[in-house]
């Protein structure tokens, strides 16, 4: 079985799987990160959604060879050490999430919006979160959780600056 190397969540991470392995099940079964979630497996749902090299990817359809080399940043690998991401610290203040199996995907896909556009606006948000379903309907406070994050990520960067 072939080898691939991954940077992981910052780890540099062998893994041997058949070329067409869906990154999903390399990040869940080979590595043990079981955050990112199965949903539906074709790409519509949002619930394996990961980053590759920044970019929010649906881990069920990437192929685990077509990421060899690349950076993988999984739902483990958003706090840093001791510091959860705004993000995760809103979602938990706001009480976001209900069932939770769709959060990881949703967050990943909030983190990306927040680093491609500082300020969005509830269009922005609607149309970075679009593919990213919720069977608990939570969309309304996963809005407002990004408006919240948003504050606190531009005050960060006025306070760094
Ligand atoms: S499980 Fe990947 S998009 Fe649904
Ligand atoms: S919180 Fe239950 S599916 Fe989104």
């Amino acid at each position: 079985m072939p080898g691939y190397t991954l940077e992981i969540n910052g780890t540099q991470t062998v893994v041997e799987a058949e070329a067409d392995m869906p990154l999903l099940w390399v990040l869940r079964d080979k590595v043990g990160l079981t955050g990112s979630k199965f949903g539906c497996g074709i790409g519509q749902c949002g619930a394996c959604t990961v980053h590759v090299n920044g970019s929010p990817i649906r881990s069920c359809l990437t192929p685990v060879s077509s990421v060899a080399g690349q950076q993988v940043t999984t739902i483990e690998g958003m706090a840093s050490s001791d510091q959860l991401h705004v993000l995760q610290q809103v979602w938990i203040d706001q009480d976001v999430a209900q069932c939770g199996y769709c959060q990881a995907g949703q967050l990943m896909s909030a983190a990306a919006l927040l680093e491609n556009n500082p300020n969005p606006t509830d269009s922005d948000i609607d149309d970075a979160m679009t593919g990213n379903y919720c069977r608990c309907g939570t969309y309304i406070r996963i809005r407002k959780a990004i408006h919240t994050a948003a504050e606190f990520y531009n005050a960060a960067q006025e306070t760094q600056s």
